[in-house]
């Protein structure tokens, strides 16, 4: 028998999430961002089940798009962070991309290029990440430097990052909205501004196109309550199965350095699944597993191939037991992932970018 670890990808959840993403902003076009290999659940498989809905989606770099290309992936792909060299241009134009311009030396190479059919261009400004994009100062020159290029550039929009739109202090997002509704006021511009937790929580930066990303995953990545996140369904659930259980004395130490100490007697389960799975070694004692569809606490540091679980509470619990390391079990208890993040000191994100290629994925789609 295979070793019991895999990740269920639900098509349908993930099909379930993007009409919610949708609905939250009937004004605009959602695309769906599939870069890191549609944070870890197969950006092929992805792309598949959400061509029928999704007008575009978006990546962040030629090669993750000549991947869906390869795989017959015919919608628009935007590349997020533009060409790497003026040299991809030449790719961007064959597989009919869409480039954010984030820089000078873009907007030159850009120009520079005489491509048969205009490109379509989405202008980046930053209006506070500070990471990449043209300060607004500057955004308007370079605006007009594509319009005045119809012939090399098209459906040119202003696009912008949030750097908190997750948080419960407003202030910051009021302000790069403030700054990139001055712009496009003044330029006319169409907009391309809300990731994920602005789609879910502020209408105000539903714009011509929304990108959100994370919470078609099923995670919700604000800090706050909101109503239409508990709608969100997992799409990643990581599966695997108790392989071991011992029982020890109380005082006794587990897994490496000791560092979680029986309390009492007590029944430890070794769960396959460790770091050389993906699965975050930063995890505490305590961080939840369901087991059987219950919860119960890791007990012990991760360790490569295997991880060690508390199943004292838990007497039915034992080898073939199963195990849910996030997402949905058999049961329909649900471990979400952002709970699992916040014992491990990260976000969903890191967590679900994180397995491995070694852990199969199965997809269903029902
Ligand atoms: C430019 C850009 N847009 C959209 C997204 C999607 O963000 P989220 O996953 O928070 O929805 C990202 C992700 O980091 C991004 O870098």
């Amino acid at each position: 028998m295979a070793r019991p670890l895999h990740a269920d990808i639900d098509l349908a959840a993930l099909r379930h999430n993007y009409r919610l993403a949708r609905e939250l902003a009937p004004g605009s076009r959602a695309l769906a961002v599939l870069k890191a290999d549609a944070y870890g659940h197969g950006a092929v498989a992805c792309a598949r089940a959400l061509e029928p809905l999704a007008p575009a989606f978006a990546v962040a770099c030629l090669e993750e798009a000549q991947t869906l290309r390869a795989a017959g992936i015919q919608r628009p792909i935007v590349l997020l962070e533009g060409i790497f060299s003026a040299d991809e241009l030449e790719q961007v134009e064959a597989l009919g991309l869409w480039v954010a311009v984030h820089s000078d030396w873009q907007l030159d190479a850009l120009l520079a290029h005489h491509p048969r059919r205009p490109i379509p261009a989405w202008l980046k400004v930053d209006t506070g990440m500070h990471r990449l994009g043209f300060p607004p100062a500057q955004a308007e020159a370079a605006w007009q430097r594509l319009r005045a290029a119809p012939e090399r550039v098209t459906d040119l929009h202003l696009m912008t990052h949030f750097a908190t739109a997750d948080a419960l202090d407003p202030g910051y997002f009021q302000h790069q909205m403030a700054q990139v509704e001055a712009l496009a006021g003044r330029l006319g511009a169409p907009l391309c501004l809300a990731n994920s937790p602005a789609t879910l929580a502020w209408p105000r930066a539903h714009g011509a196109w929304n990108r959100p990303g994370v919470m078609l995953y099923g995670s919700n990545p604000l800090e706050g309550e909101n109503d239409a996140a508990r709608d969100l369904r997992p799409v990643m659930t990581l599966r695997s199965e108790i392989i071991a259980v011992r029982e020890i004395d109380a005082g006794e130490p587990v897994g490496y350095g000791g560092r979680w100490r029986a309390p009492r007697r007590s029944r430890i389960g070794v769960i396959a699944v460790g770091y050389g799975d993906g699965y975050d070694r930063h995890a505490v004692d305590g961080t939840p597993v369901l087991v059987d569809g219950q919860r119960c606490g890791l007990a012990g540091k991760v360790s490569m191939d295997m991880a060690t679980v508390d199943l004292t509470d838990l007497p039915g619990a034992g080898i073939g037991s199963r195990v849910v390391l996030w997402g949905r079990d058999d049961s329909g208890a649900v471990l979400s992932v952002d709970e699992v993040a916040r014992y491990c000191d990260t976000i969903s994100y890191t967590l679900m970018t994180g397995i491995l290629p070694r852990v199969p994925r199965y997809y269903q789609s029902s």
